[in-house]
């Protein structure tokens, strides 16, 4: 947090197939599982371009996996829920450009996604809950917004170790 191309916009990418996004993928993915992550977008790694890449844990989605993905020039709509639910969820969010860091984030809880995967292919697809928070994170990335800009009060705002020694912790 505070490089500058953490908060500005990323390019669209014109090439998915040129080398420079093979290899940006490569890093990006190497970048990720060194740090155990969730989601990765390029301006994390200092490229600014619009590119994410992120997996979805069975156990944090119904128990359903969303394998490591890469999406390219990703557009998010914010859906209104199937069900009768809120539209909008707050839950914790971490960030590997803020090591160490959390808070409740308001996100919504469905989304439409349209994007170029790691082959140029066009997919589209909705997503809920957590794989749609995972999605809102990554993409604001590319917008130059971290997710304390997202926050809605910032009394959630703080160090996880911190936290979790409290005598009041959040159910983890
Ligand atoms: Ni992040």
């Amino acid at each position: 947090m505070g490089h500058p191309v953490l908060a500005a916009p990323a390019r669209p990418v014109a090439d998915p197939t040129d080398p420079a996004v093979r290899r940006l993928l490569g890093d990006m993915d190497e970048t990720l599982t060194a740090a155990g992550g969730i989601g990765l977008a390029a301006p994390q790694v200092a490229v600014g371009r619009r590119v994410i890449l992120y997996e979805v844990p069975a156990a944090r989605n119904d128990g359903v996996a969303v394998p490591r993905r890469a999406m390219i020039n990703p557009v998010l709509v914010p859906l209104d829920p199937v069900d009768d639910g809120p539209a909008v969820d707050s839950s914790w969010e971490a960030c590997l450009s803020l090591p160490g860091l959390s808070g409740l984030v308001p996100r919504a809880r469905r989304v439409r996604v349209e994007a170029l995967d790691s082959d140029g292919t066009p997919v589209a697809f909705e997503a809920t809950g957590f794989h749609a928070r995972v999605l809102q994170h990554e993409c604001d990335h590319l917008d130059g917004v971290l997710y304390p800009q997202r926050m809605t009060d910032l009394s959630s705002f703080g160090f996880v170790d911190e936290r979790s020694t409290a005598s009041v912790a959040p159910a983890s």
